[in-house]
């Protein structure tokens, strides 16, 4: 039974979504969660939604592309709560277009946020975990990392994900930090509710299950490699994808 009784976690993106599933998740299992997004009503519908459980959690409103907004996010956090166990880096947007269409506000959009994001809070929290001697920090890349038609922006910056978590995990690991990656295949969520009904079909006709996941497939992932019991899984990409990439 995994217990995250005492851990101060993090969750970027919260207000929604994978978001709003990992940070239920951690709460869940007694972790008191820094619900945080850009999207204020959506993270005050998830805190709600965690203390009405009986559960911990708090609000901080946070645009992780800002990286004085991001390091206060991660540094107020320290200092109230005396310590970061554990980040979830998950905030993230897609701007889809092909390649020959895309424009560069929809690519400085994509990495600002999903690539340039993950580094604004890894860099205060990196600084913070080594200190301790202790944490844990997991990002969300995805599948699309390998590449994906009309996704330039969004599988060159995930592919950037898995790039900055390996090299965390090489600096960090000595100091009891760990540092992995999850790639979500197709997650039933806002986001890939926006695609058209011929794409849907299309990406469950290529899940072995045969069905979309849900946050929670993800959320249960990453609530064991927070925990006690993963501490020597480090620098991993684990795919949560009901076999979409094999
Ligand atoms: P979503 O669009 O439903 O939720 C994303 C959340 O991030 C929203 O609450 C939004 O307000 C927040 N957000 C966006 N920009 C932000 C910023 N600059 N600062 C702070 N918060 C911000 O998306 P979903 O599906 O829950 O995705 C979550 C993560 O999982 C993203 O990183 C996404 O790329 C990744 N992912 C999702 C997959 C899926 O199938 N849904 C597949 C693979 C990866």
């Amino acid at each position: 039974m995994i217990s995250l009784n005492g851990k101060v976690a993090v969750v970027t993106g919260a207000a929604r979504g994978l978001g709003q599933g990992i940070a239920i998740k951690l709460a869940s299992l007694g972790a008191h969660v820094v619900v945080s997004d850009m999207n204020q009503e959506g993270a005050e519908m998830t805190v709600s939604q965690i203390l009405e459980k009986g559960y911990s959690a708090e609000i901080k409103i946070c645009n992780v592309a800002d990286k004085d907004e991001a390091r206060l996010l991660i540094e107020d956090t320290a200092k109230k709560h005396g310590k970061l166990d554990i980040l979830v880096n998950n905030a993230g947007i897609n701007r889809d277009s092909l390649l020959h269409k895309m424009n560069h506000e929809q690519w400085d959009a994509v990495i600002g946020v999903n690539l340039t994001g993950v580094f604004n809070t890894m860099q205060p929290a990196s600084a913070i975990m080594r200190e301790q001697e202790n944490g844990r920090i997991v990002n969300i890349s995805s599948a699309s990392w390998l590449g994906n038609v009309g996704q330039a922006n969004y599988a060159a910056a995930k592919a950037g994900v898995v790039g900055i978590t390996k090299t965390a995990a090489r600096e960090l690991g000595r100091k009891n930090v760990t540092c992995n990656a999850i790639c979500p295949g197709f997650i039933d969520t806002d986001m890939t509710r926006g695609v058209p009904d011929k794409v849907w079909d299309l990406m469950i006709s290529k899940i072995p299950m045969g069905r979309a996941g849900k946050p929670e497939d993800v959320a249960n992932c990453i609530a064991f490699l927070v925990s006690d019991q993963a501490s020597y899984i480090n620098g991993e990409v684990i795919n949560v994808g009901g076999g979409m990439v094999l």
